[in-house]
């Protein structure tokens, strides 16, 4: 499947306002900017995170038919946090499994008067195709398919933001798995959208993004060329489940031609911020010395990953 297929336009109301977040493609700079604020609002001078009661009286259901660690559990913690009931459906013994078809599943779980839905699916648009047919709950995407996942590449912004301040001047590089990967579609369609200077993919092609290009935005297969003088690099998993047998790349070669080592963060700038949205493969992509060092960002990101959440929630919640 080609990235950008698929539209969000039923995201936004006839006025504008938020109703769900199903991706960042076409979501206007204001929205991504207010989400930004409303999260570092919610965090400390210390980067530490507050408490909020905007969520009181309202349930957050959890739906995640595809595994996860982080982003379940800090969808979970961030609707705790904003004092909303959480309910983590338990996929693997539901109805759907005695054939309940997912819409009456859904609807069964509206019913139960829950105000939002988090979903994860591995079917590209399935979110989309949710929030399309029910009505009166607010759908929270958090990751279908290879296609988007706008809560993890709004965190990354917040993480940008709070390391380097402003987008018009950086260089960004994606490093790896493009193809497969809806955190990098989604980082793509955010820092274009906040006007980034220099949007760089290094993958080898067959890896490689396979979306719109534009001037900002190129495409490598040159790590040394494409991590050159980078202010932030942004390293992806090889996601073999979403390959075919004949993709999956032997790790060593490819570790050798696209792992990000202390000796290629080198080239990056001297303060060049290591990013990774988690979970990490030591050695295949990043080597365990970067992952763990000095400019690695990444648990940073599991932190600012709950604030953006509860400020996706809060958002949501002002139009429901
Ligand atoms: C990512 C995902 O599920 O898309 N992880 C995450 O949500 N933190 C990336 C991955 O699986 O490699």
């Amino acid at each position: 499947m080609k990235p950008d297929l698929i539209s969000n336009d039923s995201q936004l109301n006839s006025s504008g306002k938020l109703i769900h977040l199903l991706g960042l493609k076409g979501l206007p700079k204001e929205q991504i900017e207010n989400i930004l604020n409303v999260a570092s609002r919610l965090l400390d001078t210390q980067g530490n995170l507050k408490k909020s009661k905007v969520l009181d009286d309202m349930s957050v259901a959890n739906l995640f038919f595809e595994p996860s660690t982080r982003t379940r559990n800090t969808f979970e913690i961030a609707a705790k946090r904003s004092s909303a009931q959480t309910i983590n459906v338990d996929l693997a013994n539901s109805a759907t499994k005695k054939n309940e078809t997912l819409m009456d599943t859904m609807h069964t779980l509206k019913a139960m008067q829950i105000d939002m839905f988090v979903i994860r699916h591995k079917k590209n648009g399935l979110p989309h195709h949710i929030a399309n047919n029910i009505e009166g709950i607010a759908i929270i995407n958090a990751g279908d398919g290879i296609n988007a996942h706008p809560t993890q590449a709004l965190l990354d912004m917040l993480t940008i933001q709070q390391e380097k301040k402003s987008f018009k001047d950086l260089s960004v590089a994606i490093v790896g798995d493009i193809r497969h990967s809806r955190v990098a579609h989604s980082d793509i369609h955010a820092l274009r959208t906040l006007g980034t200077k220099d949007i760089r993919l290094i993958a080898p092609g067959y890896l490689q993004y396979n979306g719109e290009v534009s001037n900002n935005l190129k495409l490598l297969d040159n790590l040394d060329e494409g991590i050159s003088g980078v202010d932030v690099v942004v390293t992806l998993r090889l996601q073999k489940e979403r390959m075919l047998a004949a993709e999956i790349p032997n790790e060593k070669v490819y570790f050798d031609h696209y792992g990000i080592t202390n000796e290629k963060l080198k080239l990056a700038k001297p303060n060049a911020i290591v990013m990774h949205p988690g979970p990490v493969n030591r050695g295949i992509e990043v080597d365990t010395a970067v992952a763990d060092g000095p400019q690695s960002v990444i648990l940073k990101q599991v932190t600012n990953g709950i604030a953006i959440r509860m400020a996706v929630m809060e958002v949501l919640a002002q139009a429901l």
